[in-house]
């Protein structure tokens, strides 16, 4: 049974990787993920606004969490203990580099080009074997068009083309016009993979205070569907390496996500939720769903039902859109 996956020219063991979050802040956290089968794991972000200095956006994914979330976990680390500054996230590179064997990427998160994207350079120097970079967009300005928020995303991929030789990953939101095209001049901007997508974590209204509230909850299967849909008809059409990011959380989600066309699965809500030993029984049921389906390397299975190879291709289109409607009957 061969689980080996390439994944941004690494060698992973599986495709199975602890994705950006603070569940690799904590060193023995980090170990206990290694042990029980993690093939890599991706730090938490470094803000754009926490390198610069401007007011921070970066609560999105720390404070909040503990807030809204209820469903709290003995092993989660406390936010004041995740929030690593950009100095002790260096030492803290180096110190899992130096305590574990599996592949560590740093994640920069941020949307403008300038001279944050520098950090790449210092991560890689701390040891990352490879960079996360999150562009996490939120267009609000009726001034700015889509092909301009485009041509700076590709900005900011080239600023850290620019700084690295290892490497990186472009972490996106789904809501571009065209992201096969996208992905395209990505790639030539020099990026080596992508990962879909990000999970938007929209506040809500507070209807007595007249307020809005930052939420963020765990995911669950149901948000597999829209990044099974985008890895599918990417895949084979672009040559970066394409990582899924969002709802894997049972054995059939993640046969899916690599029949669709992942080369990893990046997983956070069901280790958050329950633990690194999940790692385990995920990994034990998918090499049994291989046995048991006559797969001996998960390559076999990779793209199998992507856009290009699947029976029924236009499943992925908008003819799947007028069938589905007409499906239901009142
Ligand atoms: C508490 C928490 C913290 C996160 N922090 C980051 C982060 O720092 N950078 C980032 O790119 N994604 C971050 N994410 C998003 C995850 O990496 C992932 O994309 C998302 O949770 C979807 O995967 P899942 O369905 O397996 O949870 C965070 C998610 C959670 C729940």
């Amino acid at each position: 049974m061969n689980l080996k996956t390439q994944y941004l020219g690494l060698e992973l063991e599986s495709p199975f990787v602890v994705g950006a979050s603070p569940l690799g802040d904590d060193l023995d956290t980090a170990r206990r993920l290694e042990d029980n089968g993690a093939a890599a794991i991706v730090l938490h972000s470094l803000f754009e606004e926490q390198l610069t200095g401007e007011a921070s956006a970066m609560t999105a994914f720390t404070e909040t969490f503990e807030e809204s979330h209820a469903e709290a976990m003995s092993y989660f680390p406390e936010s004041a203990e995740y929030s690593l500054g950009p100095e002790d996230y260096l030492k803290h590179i180096a110190l899992l580099k130096s305590r574990l064997s599996i592949p560590v990427i740093g994640s920069l998160n941020g949307r403008t080009p300038g001279g944050w994207v520098g950090h790449a350079k210092f991560m890689e120097e701390a040891g990352a074997d490879a960079i996360e970079l999150n562009i996490y967009e939120v267009p609000t300005d009726e001034a700015e068009s889509g092909p301009e928020i485009e041509a700076r995303v590709l900005d900011v991929v080239a600023g850290v083309r620019e700084k690295v030789a290892i490497p990186f990953a472009v972490k996106l939101s789904p809501f571009y016009s065209s992201l096969p095209h996208l992905a395209r001049n990505i790639q030539l901007a020099g990026a080596n993979g992508l990962v879909l997508f990000n999970r938007f974590y929209q506040p809500d209204l507070d209807i007595e205070d007249l307020n809005v509230e930052p939420k963020i909850f765990l995911s669950t299967s149901s948000e597999l569907l829209l990044r099974l849909r985008w890895m599918a008809i990417l895949h084979g059409k672009t040559p970066l390496s394409l990582s899924l990011s969002g709802g894997v959380h049972k054995v059939h989600d993640a046969i899916k996500g690599i029949m669709a066309g992942a080369d990893t699965l990046q997983m956070v809500s069901l280790l958050l939720r329950q633990g690194p030993q999940a790692l385990t029984a995920l990994i034990k049921d998918f090499a049994a769903w291989m046995v048991e389906h006559d797969y001996q390397d998960i390559s076999e299975m990779r793209g199998c039902l992507s856009h290009r190879n699947s029976p029924d291709s236009s499943a992925f289109e908008r003819a799947n859109y007028l069938r589905v409607l007409q499906l239901w009957k009142v």
